[in-house]
């Protein structure tokens, strides 16, 4: 199943709600939510009373990102403030499989994310555990930057690392993606394409009905 998941870095936050419903209604399920602590990476979003407020104008699943120094500190308050999947950096945990178990126990699904530099193999260890891999496809820390066209060797290695073991796991891409090269990552083996600057700039709607475009050229 493809999935589109719009990150709101990229919105406008005096108007974040009507954003989300604008997301909503045009069709997107997920809605990727990037929480960054300054340390993990060099810039600063937001954490969970911005979640909270939004999760009471939508029941659209909460795909939460976090660039965030041991991560473990915190899944429980972001479970509690209405996180539907919890995506933690492999970097970032001293102990990935515990995370992970820690996130399962608290009902929710587990996402394990890679840095471009980290080599994709890394994630083998845990490929039978996790829910989702998130492949970096740009450096974490800012929205609207290009995506690293290396990324998309990264994709296929990692479906070829699931497929070799019988496992169907999503493959998430985030950075740099759009209408323009949304099928270079569905072709590559990603489902779930995160989209901040390409959804938020200018016309969400339309915006969002390109990506789908995309989609459904690719499933045909
Ligand atoms: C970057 C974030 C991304 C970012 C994507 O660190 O993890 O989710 O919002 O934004 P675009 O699509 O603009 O590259
Ligand atoms: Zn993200």
């Amino acid at each position: 199943m493809l999935i589109l998941s719009p990150s709101i870095l990229a919105a406008d936050f005096s108007v974040l709600g009507k954003q989300i419903k604008e997301v909503e209604a045009a069709g997107a399920r997920y809605l990727h939510i990037d929480v960054m602590d300054g340390c993990f990476v060099p810039s600063i979003s937001f954490g969970m009373p911005v979640i909270r407020s939004i999760r009471r104008t939508t029941d659209m699943v909460f795909d939460v990102h976090l660039m965030i120094e041991r991560p473990e500190r915190y899944v429980e308050e972001f479970a509690e403030a209405g996180a539907d999947i919890i995506t933690f950096h492999l970097e970032a945990t001293e102990d990935p499989a515990a995370l992970i178990d820690k996130i399962h126990s608290l009902s929710l699904k587990a996402g394990l994310s890679l840095k471009p530099a980290t080599p994709v193999s890394a994630m083998i260890p845990y490929a039978d555990m996790l829910d989702m891999l998130l492949v970096m496809t740009v450096e974490p820390g800012f929205g609207g930057q290009d995506y690293i066209p290396e990324s998309t060797e990264r994709i296929r290695e990692a479906r070829r690392i699931f497929e070799a073991r019988g496992l169907t796991k999503d493959i998430q891409v985030d950075g740099g993606v759009g209408p323009d090269n949304a099928h270079v990552v569905l072709e590559a083996g990603a489902n779930v394409i995160v989209s901040g600057s390409a959804v938020f700039r200018g016309d969400i709607g339309k915006n969002i009905e390109k990506i789908q475009k995309v989609f459904w050229d690719f499933e045909k």
